[in-house]
């Protein structure tokens, strides 16, 4: 899974680990770009995880990859832009589950949560995985109708469900 570009963001709570993961995921062969933040002066996550949700829903960015405190704030912020199922893990399974089964096309963790290493782990785990379709499509499916506001679209494909 080479020749991704991967996008990066980051409020000033994540701003050291940054840089960290940006080598490491350089390191591993993939394209990498930040969208700030650039210094730790105090700013607002919503503006990072906004940003890198519209590059990666745009298809300018394969992936993205967002840090703050704990993750939750810049993923909520990343999972208001339609198309974009950011997911905030602190553990390398939730990581490449969230690839596996749920399509996540950004990665979100805490920099007060997880240390240099484990981050990597989890990013690695990450980057290895890809979605496996079949029956996970259709719940991907449902959620792009809810991202549509499309309830009639989410009824039907729930209505047809025949694998469980
Ligand atoms: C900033 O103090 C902190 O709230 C932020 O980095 C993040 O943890 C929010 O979810």
């Amino acid at each position: 899974m080479k020749n991704l570009k991967i996008a990066f963001g980051s409020d000033h709570v994540g701003y050291e680990l940054k840089p960290v993961i940006m080598e490491y995921v350089k390191s591993l062969g993939y394209e990498i770009y930040d969208f700030g933040t650039y210094s730790n002066k105090r700013t607002d996550y919503p503006i990072y995880g906004k940003k890198v949700g519209e590059e990666v829903a745009a298809g300018n960015y394969d992936l993205g990859i967002v840090i703050c405190g704990t993750g939750v704030g810049i993923s909520i912020a990343a999972n208001k832009v339609p198309g974009i199922r950011a997911a905030c893990v602190s553990d390398p399974y939730s990581a490449e589950l969230s690839r596996r089964h749920n399509n996540s096309n950004i990665l979100a963790f805490g920099s007060r949560v997880v240390g240099s290493e484990l981050a990597k782990m989890i990013v690695k785990s990450w980057l290895a995985a890809e979605f496996e379709g079949g029956r996970h499509q259709r719940r991907i499916d449902e959620l792009a109708a809810e991202d549509a506001h499309d309830s009639k679209k989410f009824d039907k494909i729930k209505n047809n469900i025949t694998e469980i």
